[in-house]
């Protein structure tokens, strides 16, 4: 095959690194010191799966009331398997990238399905289910089933580019494979899963992005950017894109105390979430933004409308979207030749229903309104 001649996998730790006293240093710490989290409670590998769905991108206290009520809901692989999506998304609703939730349960069907409920624990099965890439695949194989395979985050790698004095971007993948090789050196075997947790425990009391706790922290002795006093110039993280603006004109429909609501499609960003109307308002060149609005109500839902009020405009910023949403409160006035995914509902019936933050705060603006009788 022609193409590039890859580099040998053959990445060492340093010498001056003593890797021994580094883990048990770090073990004895978190043992002492580690926070009493709901999903530490037993290593259930369901359990520990949803929780490392849920912490991907999304804070330790944001989690844990999320958590405690999903494992209500779905104690079990099977109860997921099982739950209609609405209510999983329900469950999600406010935790943001929503496709997790959609992955998880689809993973859990298919777990219920070839492997009868069980959680596989070798790394091909499971990185062959959705939503799991290597870092959950890791965190789920060591902290279940005690594999000694690494679980490297963002939180990791900034930890180890400290320890090791890495300069490499930890924005590229490439990065995060030589992490991993790095790291699976250190894990002791027989720990691998409280390692794996307390590098994250470090990452996310001592070794913080900003103004690591050098003082208090447990490998103070074994860290080689702070001995060269570097510890806050690392990691080194090229720079992301901007989110690209999306200018939108939504509209908040009412007819007879109801109001529109559409769910969104089945693929792509917040699939299945429902929102009320929305239209982009960068084309057809020349129309205002009402009038594109309007047009595209008659195009899609076969109604007629007028605007009747300008509510307060809204932003709301996805890690590479922003979006920019003009806000119309409008009058049914006929028609409706309503989709299957579309239903005008009562204020009341509106919390049946996952919707996206941004039209949360839609929801918030109108129940403020609504306190002063606009519906
Ligand atoms: N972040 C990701 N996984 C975690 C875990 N198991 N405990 C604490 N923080 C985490």
């Amino acid at each position: 095959m022609a193409g590039k001649k890859r580099e040998p996998l053959s990445y060492k730790l340093p010498e001056e690194f003593h890797v021994f006293g580094f883990s048990r240093d770090l073990l004895a710490w978190y043992d002492s010191q580690k926070r009493d989290l709901p999903w530490r409670i037993n290593r259930d590998p369901y359990r520990v799966w949803v929780s490392e769905i849920m912490l991907q991108q999304t804070r330790v206290e944001t989690v844990k009331p999320y958590y405690r009520n999903f494992m209500e809901k779905f104690p079990t692989v099977e109860a997921l398997a099982e739950a209609p999506e609405e209510e999983v998304l329900k469950a999600w609703e406010g935790l943001g990238y929503y496709s997790r939730a959609r992955n998880l349960q689809a993973a859990a069907r298919e777990v219920q399905a070839k492997y009868g409920g069980i959680v596989p624990d070798t790394p091909e099965e499971i990185a062959t289910l959705k939503g799991i890439g290597p870092y959950t695949a890791g965190a789920i194989l060591s902290i279940a089933y005690e594999k000694p395979e690494p679980a490297v985050d963002g939180n990791v790698m900034r930890v180890f580019s400290r320890l090791l004095y890495m300069e490499d971007d930890i924005a590229k993948p490439s990065t995060r494979i030589k992490f991993e090789h790095l790291v699976r050196q250190t894990i002791p075997h027989g720990r691998a899963g409280d390692f794996n947790q307390a590098l994250m425990e470090l990452g996310a009391l001592i070794c913080l992005p900003r103004n690591p706790q050098c003082l208090t922290c447990p490998v103070f002795d074994y860290c080689l950017a702070r001995r060269e006093g570097v510890q806050e110039e690392l990691p080194v993280k090229g720079k992301a894109k901007p989110p690209r603006p999306v200018n939108l004109a939504v509209a908040v429909i009412v007819r007879d105390g109801q109001v529109l609501i559409n769910k969104r499609p089945e693929q792509g960003l917040l699939a299945g979430m429902w929102e009320f109307p929305m239209a982009e308002t960068e084309l057809p060149a020349g129309l205002e933004k009402e009038e594109v609005l309007l047009k595209s109500l008659r195009e899609r839902f076969g109604l007629e409308a007028e605007v009747t009020e300008r509510l307060t405009p809204i932003q709301h910023t996805f890690s590479h979207l922003q979006w920019n949403m003009d806000v119309y409160l409008c009058d049914w006035i006929e028609g409706g030749d309503l989709p299957l995914t579309a239903r005008f509902v009562s204020p009341e019936e509106l919390g049946a229903y996952a919707f996206p933050a941004a039209h949360h705060k839609i929801l918030q603006m109108l129940a403020q309104q609504t306190k002063s009788d606009l519906m």
